[in-house]
């Protein structure tokens, strides 16, 4: 097993890495907590529930099972959550467990940090994306109809496990979509996580249990070391957001309703390639280099149903718009990454209308 720390002083919190980490009390042995409630939803409980009550030992535990789906990240949900807490009269020593992926794991982690101005909570990712990325860092929170994340707050979780092998009956598209944010890490800072993409991508695919871990691993040490220093994202942390303005622009444009977020973090990467190219920043050796890894993970990079007029639209309500200004991420190179809002317009003219089309039919 692994175990990497988040180090945020009192805040602070393990990530255990493993497959096989569900089902074992020891997993939880550090949770202090007698009574929890478990969020999951109605395609993970089945498979997973068992083994997680299993191994919450002699502990009260009470479950609420959402909806599958982006559709129900909702503040009606979440107060679902906070109805179950109240009525089963869940006191401040309590812990909220997230099981699933990363539609649970904000809901949930915001539902705690509500209860009570804040109660215990547990990250148990179960999709490739929530063990690389959403499960650590404390983001939590839900949609709203003016936009994508839109009501949250910071809230560390006080534990993550990270069961891999849960990742034996994720759907294929869920894992590629996990796979844009792998290919996230390496483009910000680190060349050598990109080029052992390119290299292992097959296994991957194929869900190889070592080359899982191993981008699991690496990919939550990255984020752990970056959250770490900048927990609230007032400088280093946006570069975690690289690709996520246009990705976010393109769920948004489509309702969340085609592609899932992974899908449109890839698309969204490739476009930040694109723009950094036009910024004259990196090569267009580099630029391919990068349309070809999106491609080869199996990740759109083309979005022919929304136009670019529509991205603008929906990357003006981004929250990285400051002060009427539109900040991107850009690559200085394969693994730097910076935030500016100092771009020429025309440049992000020609990267829309190289990624965009005509428009839904
Ligand atoms: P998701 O939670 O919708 O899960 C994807 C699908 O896989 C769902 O249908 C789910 O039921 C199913 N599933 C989950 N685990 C499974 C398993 N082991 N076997 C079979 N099916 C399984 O989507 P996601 O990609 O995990 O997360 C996307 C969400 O995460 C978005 O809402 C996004 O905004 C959020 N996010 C948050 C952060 C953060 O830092 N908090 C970072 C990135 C993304
Ligand atoms: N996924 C971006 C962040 O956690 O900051």
């Amino acid at each position: 097993m692994h175990t990497l720390n988040v180090e945020l002083g009192s805040r602070g919190y393990p990530i255990l890495i493993d497959a096989g980490l569900l089902g074992h009390a020891q997993s939880f042995a550090r949770l202090a907590a007698r009574d929890a409630l478990i969020v999951s939803n109605t395609t993970v409980a089945p498979l997973y529930m068992a083994a997680l009550r299993d191994s919450l030992g002699s502990r009260r535990v009470v479950e609420v099972i959402l909806p599958d789906g982006e559709a129900h990240k909702t503040l009606a949900n979440m107060a679902r959550v906070i109805d179950v807490l109240v009525a089963n009269r869940f006191a401040r020593d309590c812990a909220v467990i997230a099981l699933g992926g990363g539609v649970v794991g904000d809901l949930a982690g915001f539902a705690a940090s509500c209860y009570q101005r804040g109660v215990a909570f547990v990250q148990v990712p179960t999709t490739l994306l929530a063990q690389v990325d959403s499960a650590v860092g404390g983001k939590t929170g839900v949609n709203h109809v003016g936009g994508k994340n839109l009501l949250g707050a910071f809230h560390q979780p006080a534990l993550v496990v990270c069961d891999t092998s849960t990742l034996a009956t994720l759907p294929s598209r869920e894992l590629r979509a996990g796979l844009a944010e792998v290919i996230k890490y390496g483009l910000i800072c680190d060349a050598a996580l990109l080029g052992w993409l390119e290299e292992h991508l097959g296994q991957l695919l194929g869900k190889a249990p070592e080359a899982l871990g191993h981008v699991i691993l690496r990919s939550c040490q990255i984020k752990a070391e970056i959250v770490g220093r900048d927990e609230r994202e007032q400088g280093e942390r946006a570069l975690l957001n690289l690709g996520h303005t246009f990705g976010h622009a393109v769920e948004s444009a489509t309702s969340y309703k085609e592609w899932l977020h992974g899908e449109a973090v890839g698309a969204g990467l490739s476009m930040a390639a694109t723009m950094s190219r036009e910024c004259g920043l990196i090569s267009d050796e580099d630029a391919e280099r990068v349309r070809r890894l999106i491609e080869l993970a199996g990740l759109p990079t083309q979005v022919p149903t929304v136009t670019p007029d529509q991205m603008l639209e929906h990357m003006r309500i981004d929250k990285k718009v400051l002060g009427g200004r539109l900040r991107l991420v850009l690559l200085r190179r394969l693994g730097e990454a910076f935030v500016t809002a100092d771009y020429p317009p025309e440049a992000l003219a020609r990267t829309l209308a190289a990624h965009c089309g005509e428009g839904a039919p």
